[in-house]
């Protein structure tokens, strides 16, 4: 069976006082959940340590925003996976779109950050979707599919259990433009049918929704039978905004 899973990506926000109140509203309000989602935190590395301190709750793993795509060495303010790995962190975002556009990495890095997530026993959330130009353009399938060919083209074996997939169309993103739960689907749907092709175990893969996921549209996504939680963004930073969405899933 595939994993249900709610990531908070904090993005680059956050301060000392928003952990300790965040993280205290999040450990109280999933104190009593009944499903089964496996929560993950992904703040900014900065307070990975200070997050980790204070989460009560099992099912809450650890993740960060980025990993460089060298293993170690001379590389002035980067941050490696086995450093993510050697303080217990289990998940690492590559190829989000914001490190895409604004920091201008391509298929190839993104693909050299993917192996070393996988090479340090991590689990990559790899993301991926089009611009608003795109879809109007009616591409929107094809740069998903091509997006995926290039980042998981060396991945095989039993690799593909450290591989999560996250759609997160553009447009979506921090807009408060949702996808509809149907066009969401339909693309979720595509990507497990291109893991299929791609020989990897597609019913086992996690595919996540994210862009403007919010406590009152959470549950229609992820009750799509392709969409197997979500990506949170800014409702990441309200604990009974985050809270209601992990008990949606
Ligand atoms: P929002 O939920 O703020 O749209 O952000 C989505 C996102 O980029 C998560 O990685």
């Amino acid at each position: 069976m595939r994993r249900t899973i709610v990531a908070a990506n904090w993005k680059m926000n956050g301060s000392v006082d928003l952990v300790r109140d965040l993280v205290g509203g999040v450990n109280s309000g999933l104190a009593t959940l009944e499903n089964a989602v496996e929560v993950v935190i992904i703040p900014p590395a900065l307070f990975f340590r200070d997050v980790q301190a204070r989460v009560e709750i099992d099912r809450i793993a650890l993740g960060v925003q980025n990993v460089s795509q060298w293993q170690a060495g001379a590389y002035t303010g980067e941050l490696s996976a086995r450093m993510v790995r050697d303080l217990g962190g289990a998940y690492v975002l590559v190829g989000h779109s914001e490190r895409r556009q604004l920091f201008g990495e391509d298929d190839s890095v993104v693909a050299a950050k993917l192996a070393q997530v996988l090479a340090s026993g991590l689990t990559a959330i790899l993301c991926v979707g089009e611009t608003l130009a795109e879809r109007e353009a009616g591409a929107a399938q094809q740069v998903v599919s091509a997006q995926i060919r290039t980042a998981l083209a060396a991945v095989q074996g039993d690799s593909w259990n450290q591989i999560v997939i996250a759609y997160e169309p553009v447009w979506a993103i921090g807009t408060g433009k949702t996808a509809t739960a149907d066009d969401a689907q339909a693309m979720h749907q595509m990507m497990r049918g291109l893991l299929a092709e791609l020989d990897a175990p597609a019913e086992q893969i996690s595919l996540l929704y994210g862009g403007s996921v919010k406590p009152d549209n959470a549950a229609a996504l992820f009750a799509q039978p392709d969409i197997d939680g979500g990506l949170i963004g800014g409702a990441s930073l309200v604990a009974e905004d985050f809270v209601s969405i992990c008990q949606s899933a």
